[in-house]
C-alpha cells in the first residue's frame, strides 16, 4: 500500500492481500484474549455461541465491510461519506470507526509490549529460575513497573509506525512466512501440553456445552469477541479491501481469515489449558496465563528458552501485523480527508495514539491514580463489547440497504453469484444485525 487517492496502492498479490488480513485478524486476540476469556466463562458455552457468532455475523460482515471498501475505493470515513451522498450520521459513524480502533490500539500496543519483554526475558535465559508459584508475581512485578511499560510500549508504537511509514510490503513479506510457523509452533507446543498433562480435562472443559453456565455478560462478550478477533466492526477491513483489484474473490479470502483465525485461537487453549487443569495451578489474574503458563512450561523442554524466545517473538510479530491494520485506518483518514502527506499523518498518529496508550501502560500497577482507573480493562470492555458489534451492525445494514444490489453483484465471481449471493445478501440485511441487537438487548436486561 502507499501513497495518495488517485494513484492508490494496491496489494502486490491477492496471496499478499489474504497474508494481510489474516495478519490483521491474528493477533492478541487468539492467543492471549480469546484463551482467558473463554476461561472465565466456563468454556463449552461460550465457545459454541463464540462460533455461532463468527459463522452467522462475522464471516458475512467481513465480506460486506471488503465489499463496500472495494467499491468505493477510500478511507473508512470516505467510504461512508460517498455512499451516503454526505450523510452527516453515517460521516459520524465512519469518524466514530476510526476513533474506536485508535483506541483499541492504545491498550494493545501495552499487551504487544509484554511479549516483547517476554521474548528478552527468555532469550537470554533468564526464566530458568521461573516457576508456576513465582510466574504470577514476576508477571505482577513486571506490569507494574512504570519505565519497562512505557518503554515496551514506546518500541511497539514506534515498529507500527514505521512500518506504516516505510509501507507495507515488507510485512506483507514477513508475515507471509512467520504466520505459517506460528501456526504449527502453536499447534506443537498444545500437542506437548495434552501430551504432558492429558488432554480430558481441557476437552470437556471446551466441549461441554452447558448454557446454564453462561451469562449475558458472556453472550455479549462471546459476540464481542468474534468482531474483535476478525477485526470487524471499524472499518478495518473496508481500507484493507480499498487496496485490492478487482477481480479476485473476497469469499475465498473471508473464508481463510475465518477458519485460519478460528483455528489457532482453539489451539491456543489447547497450549494452556492442559498446563492450567494438570497442575492445578491457582489462577489469580485470568488475563496473564498467555504470560504464566507457558513460560514456565518451556523450562521443562530441551532448548527451552529457544523455544520460549521465538514462540513470544511470533506472538510479537503476530501483534504487530494487528497493529498496522489499527493505525492505518486513521492515516488514510488523514491522507484522503486532508490531503496531509502520509508520512506525516503517520506520526500525528502514531505520536496521538502513544499518549493515550500511557494510561493503560502505567495502569496495571505503576501509578496509582492510572491503576485506580483500570482504563486498560474499560476501553477493552467497552470497545470490544460496545463498539465493535455496534459499529459491526451498522456496517452490515450499510452495505445490506445503502449499497445497490448491481453494485454489490459486480464485486462477486459469476459462481458466486449464484449460489452465494442472495443468502449473503439476506444475511446481513436481517439476520446478523437482528442478532446482534437481540443480544445487545439481552445483555441491557429488556428480555
Ligand atoms: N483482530 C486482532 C486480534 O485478534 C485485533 C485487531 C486488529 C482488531 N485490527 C482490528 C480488532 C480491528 C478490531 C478491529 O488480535
Amino acid at each position: 500500500m502507499n501513497d495518495s487517492n488517485q494513484n492508490r496502492g494496491q496489494w502486490s498479490s491477492s496471496v499478499g492481500f489474504i497474508i494481510a488480513c489474516v495478519g490483521s485478524a491474528v493477533g492478541l486476540g487468539n492467543i492471549w484474549k480469546f484463551p482467558y476469556i473463554t476461561y472465565e466463562n466456563g468454556g463449552g458455552a461460550f465457545f459454541i455461541i463464540y462460533l455461532i457468532a463468527i459463522t452467522l455475523v462475522g464471516f458475512p460482515i467481513i465480506i460486506s465491510e471488503m465489499v463496500l471498501g472495494r467499491h468505493a475505493k477510500l478511507n473508512t470515513y470516505g467510504t461512508f461519506k460517498e455512499l451516503s451522498n454526505n450523510n452527516w450520521f453515517w460521516k459520524l459513524v465512519g469518524l466514530l470507526c476510526i476513533f474506536s480502533a485508535v483506541t483499541i490500539l492504545s491498550f494493545y500496543s501495552v499487551v504487544a509490549g509484554w511479549t516483547l519483554d517476554y521474548f528478552f526475558n527468555s532469550l537470554v535465559g533468564n526464566f530458568q529460575s521461573l516457576t508456576f508459584e513465582n510466574a504470577g508475581p514476576r508477571f505482577g512485578e513486571f506490569v507494574g513497573n512504570g519505565e519497562k511499560q512505557v518503554l515496551y510500549h514506546t518500541i511497539f508504537m514506534f515498529l507500527t509506525a514505521f512500518i506504516i511509514y516505510r509501507g507495507t510490503k515488507g510485512i506483507e513479506k514477513a508475515v507471509k512466512i512467520l504466520m505459517p510457523v506460528l501456526g504449527i509452533l502453536v499447534f506443537l507446543i498444545a500437542c506437548i501440553s495434552f501430551y504432558t498433562y492429558g488432554a480430558s480435562d481441557t476437552i470437556s472443559f471446551m466441549f461441554n456445552f452447558d448454557f446454564s453456565k453462561i451469562t449475558s455478560h458472556g453472550v455479549l462478550e462471546a459476540v464481542g469477541h468474534a468482531f474483535f478477533t476478525l477485526s470487524l466492526g471499524l472499518g478495518v477491513m473496508i481500507v484493507y479491501g480499498s487496496y485490492l483489484p478487482k477481480g479476485f474473490s473476497l469469499v475465498r479470502a473471508g473464508i481463510w481469515i475465518t477458519i485460519m483465525d478460528t483455528l489457532i485461537a482453539t489451539f491456543s487453549c489447547f497450549m494452556m489449558y492442559p498446563i492450567i487443569f494438570g497442575t492445578q495451578m491457582e489462577v489469580k489474574e485470568s488475563a496473564a496465563i498467555l504470560f504464566t503458563t507457558l513460560s514456565v512450561q518451556f523450562n521443562a523442554l530441551p532448548m527451552g528458552n529457544v523455544i520460549a524466545a521465538l514462540f513470544y517473538l511470533l506472538v510479537a510479530f503476530a501483534a504487530l501485523s494487528s497493529t498496522i491494520s489499527l493505525l492505518e485506518p486513521l492515516v488514510s483518514f488523514i491522507d484522503e480527508t486532508y490531503k496531509i502527506n502520509r508520512k506525516i499523518g503517520t506520526i500525528i498518529g502514531a505520536v496521538g495514539v502513544w499518549i493515550m496508550g500511557i494510561a493503560s501502560a502505567l495502569g496495571n500497577g505503576a501509578s496509582e491514580f492510572f491503576t485506580s482507573l483500570a482504563l486498560m480493562d474499560k476501553l477493552d470492555y467497552f470497545t470490544s463489547n460496545w463498539s465493535l458489534p455496534v459499529g459491526g451492525m451498522l456496517i452490515s445494514l450499510f452495505a445490506g440497504f445503502f449499497v445497490s444490489e448491481k453494485a454489490k453483484r459486480d464485486e462477486f465471481t459469476e459462481t458466486e453469484n449464484k449460489v452465494f449471493f442472495k443468502a449473503w445478501n439476506f444475511t446481513i440485511r436481517f439476520i446478523s444485525p437482528l442478532l446482534v441487537l437481540l443480544v445487545i438487548l439481552y445483555k441491557i436486561g429488556v428480555f
